[in-house]
């Protein structure tokens, strides 16, 4: 064998090892490359999936984090309906069992303010929402009475409010009752729409913040009541201690009809009526 033929096949043999080595290095850093990142793959498609199920699930709470409904067990009749509502909107409540007038025990525990006991029972079933909220740890919930009527597209429609809703919110009124409109915020220019609240009344439909359900333990407090549920949070939006808004008109009022007396005042039949009722849709008689 020549000498240049010998160092020919060397080189052809180092070569071929070098290619080797090389295969071989390339297939370990990609094996490492996939055993180290895979969990960083798996979170962010885990992170995109649950997105994509939080968007979807605020759906079914109109973009809250939660949504409660203060019902008497006693009147199953009210929640058939909202049954009803919720399962046609693709909406989730969760029922509060609100305090009876008759729980004379609870009531006799708070405030002596002369309040009727079925105004005291309301108060305190709010209240008590508001502690339920704050152990659930929810950022913010929508609180909804029992005598609660939707806008057939709520769910538009608050998709609409909440892109004008300033992060910084701590009430929004859905519902609310004997109102003045107040100054716009955003530009929208649909039906319904957001203003700064104007010394708003009723507690049928109104969302609260963290921020803003921490105050409210303390500044309602039952042991002082300065009045009914709705008097109270109107003072305490007034005296400026809470930002709210509100939306006009109202998506969500209070179904009342003669045939259906309120269980919390005898106050007047309201007036306020919605676009295209949910309630009415469904065959429910007004
Ligand atoms: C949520 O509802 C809005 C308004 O109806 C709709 O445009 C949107 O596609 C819905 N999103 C999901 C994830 O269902
Ligand atoms: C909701 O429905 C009413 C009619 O009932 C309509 O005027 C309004 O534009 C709708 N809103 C949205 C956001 O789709
Ligand atoms: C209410 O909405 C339903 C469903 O979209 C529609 O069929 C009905 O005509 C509407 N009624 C009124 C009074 O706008």
């Amino acid at each position: 064998m020549k000498s240049d033929d010998y160092s020919l096949i060397k080189r052809f043999q180092q070569s071929r090892c070098m290619i080797k080595i090389f295969i071989t290095i390339s297939i370990t850093i990609l094996f490492y490359f996939i055993v180290l990142f895979r969990p960083l793959f798996d979170y962010y498609s885990y992170k995109e999936l649950k997105l994509q199920n939080q968007i979807k699930s605020l759906n079914r709470t109109i973009g809250f984090d939660h949504i409660y409904v203060i019902n008497l067990d006693s009147r199953t009749d009210k929640r058939k309906r909202l049954d009803d509502i919720a399962s046609y909107l693709g909406l989730d409540f969760e029922y509060f069992s609100a305090i009876s007038k008759d729980d004379v025990r609870i009531l006799n525990r708070y405030g002596s303010a002369d309040m009727n006991p079925s105004a005291k029972a309301c108060y305190l079933s709010h209240y008590y929402t508001y502690k339920l909220m704050v152990e659930a740890n929810y950022n913010n919930a929508l609180i909804l009475e029992d005598d609660a009527d939707f806008e057939l597209n709520i769910t538009d429609i608050m998709t609409d409010i909440h892109r004008d809703l300033p992060a910084s919110w701590e009430m929004l009124y859905v519902g609310h009752c004997f109102e003045g409109v107040g100054e716009q915020v955003g530009k929208s220019s649909s039906v319904h729409r957001l203003y700064k609240s104007v010394s708003p009344m009723c507690s049928h439909a109104y969302a609260i913040s963290y921020s803003a359900v921490r105050k409210l333990i303390e500044l309602l407090d039952p042991v002082i009541p300065r009045g009914s549920v709705d008097y109270s949070l109107k003072v305490v939006i007034d005296e400026g201690k809470i930002s709210s808004y509100s939306v006009h008109p109202q998506p969500i009022v209070q179904w009342k009809a003669a045939d259906n007396p309120s269980d919390i005042t005898n106050s007047i039949p309201l007036s306020f009526s919605l676009l295209n009722s949910t309630s009415r849709f469904l065959g429910y008689k007004q």
